[in-house]
């Protein structure tokens, strides 16, 4: 069996321009596995903590190194142990989530390559403990077509605007679905004389949009060619977190600041109006008053979606279950910092009977490790940003290559 005989890290920049790293592992059989580290702009309070790039890089390069070199690559859940306690803090603060994700992953990695196996076999593996069956479940893509909150230079408060394909929608004519209505969208802008600029997941980002008139936009862009409501349906991810201020929300684009009742009413009002099927992160992740209302009202008809509320950790995720307060989990690796910690996580919202969502971050790379995640583990969806952008493409290319190839 191959064991690992190099670890090492380099510095790369991420779609915002901002630097990352990178870390490359060899395995003594010539197996290479490469990981960069995405990473977010609407980040939850709990999620692991990066160090600086060159710290990482150096934690990487000699304290992780030195202590996995020579280790089986194959124990993915020893390797991810001996990181976990080598740090030694409840959020990875020591060593760092991007220093402890990059190797936990890249690991991965380089074991399929020694397999000579998919990656999303290989994680499949690990995930069930059992060898992967013929069978593969393609993940609905969500698609944010246009940006605001912390992604944006727009005033919308709100950050993704999402369109969703009905779920029994094959995954090519669900991609086709997003690029139509995308293109569809940059017109109905154009013709109204609204910039078409890209927020950093790709989706438009006009100025002096309201929410309702967001939504207006979109509805518009897809009943061109779709039925909304039947074919294809809404999404938001309001992150309200990032515009939580004093125990408020602050609508700065419709100059009103909200309580978490009236915020309640606010969206009364959008669902009723809007084919909304998907609200992610309603309220701040300590309003769990707001989180536990909105669920009670709408659990039975939407997906209630848990980001920075729970931010991929199993704890988190377990008084979130206890105390009521979603029915769909967002998964992003990075928030908490190893691929064991992350299947634990899947596994408890599936006992959970949550829906499941893979995600990129923000700022992300032209990577699509996150698509062969939600291959092995069967996500009910995946998020990847509009149909434009390399890394945003990247991850829905590679689901469709696996596609394709079936
Ligand atoms: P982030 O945003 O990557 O900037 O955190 C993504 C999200 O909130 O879903
Ligand atoms: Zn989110």
């Amino acid at each position: 069996m191959a064991k690992i005989e190099t670890i090492s890290a380099r510095k790369i920049l991420n779609s915002r321009g901002q630097w990352t790293i990178e870390t490359k592992v060899v395995l003594d059989d010539d197996s290479v596995g490469i990981q960069p580290v995405p990473n977010g702009a609407s980040e939850g309070e709990n999620e692991a903590v990066d160090v600086e790039v060159d710290k990482a890089i150096d934690i990487v390069n000699n304290t992780i190194s030195d202590v996995l070199v020579g280790k089986d690559p194959f124990d993915q859940k020893e390797i991810d142990k001996i990181l976990v306690e080598m740090d030694g803090t409840p959020n990875k603060s020591r060593l760092g989530g991007n220093s402890i994700l990059s190797v936990s992953l890249a690991v991965a990695k380089a074991a399929a390559d020694s397999e000579e196996i998919e990656l999303y076999e290989y994680l499949s593996e690990l995930y069930s403990g059992k060898e992967k069956n013929g069978d593969i479940t393609y993940p609905t893509p969500i698609f944010n077509v246009l940006n605001g909150g912390k992604h944006a230079q727009n005033k919308l408060s709100f950050q993704e605007f999402m369109v969703i394909p009905a779920l029994n929608t094959p995954f090519d004519r669900a991609l086709e679905m997003g690029v139509n209505i995308y293109h569809n969208l940059e017109e109905l802008l154009v013709d109204e004389d609204f910039e078409t600029a890209v927020g950093d997941e790709g989706g438009f980002e006009p100025q002096g949009l309201c929410c309702d008139v967001a939504l207006d936009f979109i509805k518009k862009a897809a009943n061109v060619q779709y039925d909304v409501g039947n074919d294809v349906f809404l999404g938001m991810d309001i992150a309200a977190g990032s515009f939580y201020k004093d125990g408020k929300y602050d609508i700065n684009e419709e100059n009103i600041e909200l309580t978490t009742e009236e915020l309640m009413e606010y969206y009364n009002r959008m669902l009723t109006k809007y084919e909304l099927i998907y609200m992610e992160d309603p309220f701040y992740e300590k309003d769990h008053k707001g989180w536990s209302d909105f669920y009670k009202s709408y659990s039975d008809r939407l997906m209630v979606v848990a980001d920075d509320l729970v931010v991929t950790n199993p704890a988190l995720l377990a008084e979130a279950i206890k105390k009521k307060l979603a029915n769909a989990v967002i998964v992003k690796p990075n928030q908490v910092g190893t691929l064991t910690e992350t299947f634990e996580f899947v596994k408890l919202a599936r006992k959970a009977k949550m829906n499941v969502i893979v995600s990129h971050r923000s700022g992300d790379n032209v990577d699509s490790f996150i698509s062969d995640l939600a291959l092995a583990v069967s996500a009910d969806f995946i998020k990847s940003g509009a149909p434009v952008r390399g890394e945003r493409v990247a991850k829905y290319n590679r689901i469709l290559e696996v596609f394709q190839d079936h």
